[in-house]
């Protein structure tokens, strides 16, 4: 009976805080053990439903890779009421997790072509999955180009593991901030203007690309302009979620849900609609 009920995707299992992390001013990183069972398998890209209960649920996407613990890894940015719920839990605590749902990013079709990683903001947590994974297997890929860009200097998220990716001489890192004082002295400016300078083959390249949906515009056409065609550029789409699996039509964006063809999506199947501001 009880595992009929574990199968039922609108039941969440509880899962119990295990460490939280302040990341920056407004996002921590939640590590999650399941109460009890086991936490299902999991693909970079993927997200979960997490209920804070008597608040709400919301889409969280995984910001560590499958193959690490035996939880789940969440990093959630203060934006209203249910996430400022999440963000405020303590070690301890118990919440719901739904999940996982939607597509993944394409990293098994990345092999054997470069990589680039284009990330704005906290667009870098959907991705660290994927890039762990690249690097756990890092003979199997071409050039990997890991581009970060962030508002100020205080904004970047994960800098232990920029600084580890930083020292490999197999992979080009490169950090850029909108705004910066004089205390900064890597790049200033939008992560789109990193593209034309980064090493990669646009034929023969898969890009993953995260952040604000403008940064995203912007940073697809940067790479279409640098050759590269649309179905090899994937974006990670957010729309409002309610049940996640495609029936409530709360993330429908043109004739795509989110939750279910999404969120990681091929840019030729959504140019049209990426154009169209508010959609
Ligand atoms: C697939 C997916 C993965 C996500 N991964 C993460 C993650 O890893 N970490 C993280 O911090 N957040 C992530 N989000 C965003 C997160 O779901 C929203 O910040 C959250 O739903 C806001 O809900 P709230 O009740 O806290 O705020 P609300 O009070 O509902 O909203 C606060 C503000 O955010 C806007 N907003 C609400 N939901 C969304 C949304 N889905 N997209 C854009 N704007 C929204 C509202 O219009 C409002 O301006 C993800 C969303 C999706 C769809
Ligand atoms: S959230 Fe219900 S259809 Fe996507």
């Amino acid at each position: 009976m009880r595992a009929d009920i574990a199968k039922d995707p609108f039941v969440p299992e509880i899962y119990r805080v295990g460490s939280v992390r302040r990341e920056l001013a407004d996002a921590v990183t939640l590590e999650l053990e399941p109460v009890s069972g086991t936490r299902p398998d999991f693909r970079p890209g993927q997200f979960n439903m997490l209920y804070a209960f008597g608040v709400g649920e919301v889409a969280i996407s995984m910001s560590v890779g499958a193959s690490e613990g035996t939880g789940f890894v969440h990093t959630v940015r203060n934006a209203g009421a249910v996430s400022g719920a999440l963000a405020r839990l303590e070690p301890g605590a118990t919440l719901g997790v739904r999940g996982p749902f939607g597509t993944g990013w394409p990293v098994a079709e990345a092999e054997g072509r470069d990589v680039l990683i284009v990330a704005g903001g906290l667009g870098l947590a959907p991705l660290r999955p994927a890039i762990q994974e690249v690097l756990a297997r890092r003979e199997r890929f071409g050039r990997v180009t890991i581009l970060v860009g962030c508002r100020s200097p205080s904004d970047i998220l994960y800098q232990h593991d920029l600084e580890q990716w930083k020292q490999r001489l197999d992979v080009n890192v490169e950090v850029t901030v909108d705004h910066a004082g004089t205390d900064w002295h890597g790049n200033v400016g939008f992560v789109t203007t990193l593209i034309p300078r980064s090493p990669f083959d646009p034929d023969n390249a898969i890009a993953m690309v995260c952040g604000p949906e403008v940064m995203m515009r912007f940073a697809a056409s940067g790479l279409q302009k640098a050759g590269m065609p649309a179905g090899n550029i994937y974006l990670s789409m957010e729309r409002n979620m309610k049940c996640a699996i495609g029936l409530c039509g709360h993330c429908q964006f043109g004739p795509a849900f989110i939750c279910k063809d999404g969120p990681v999506l091929p840019l030729e199947r959504i140019a049209g609609l990426l154009a169209v501001q508010e959609i």
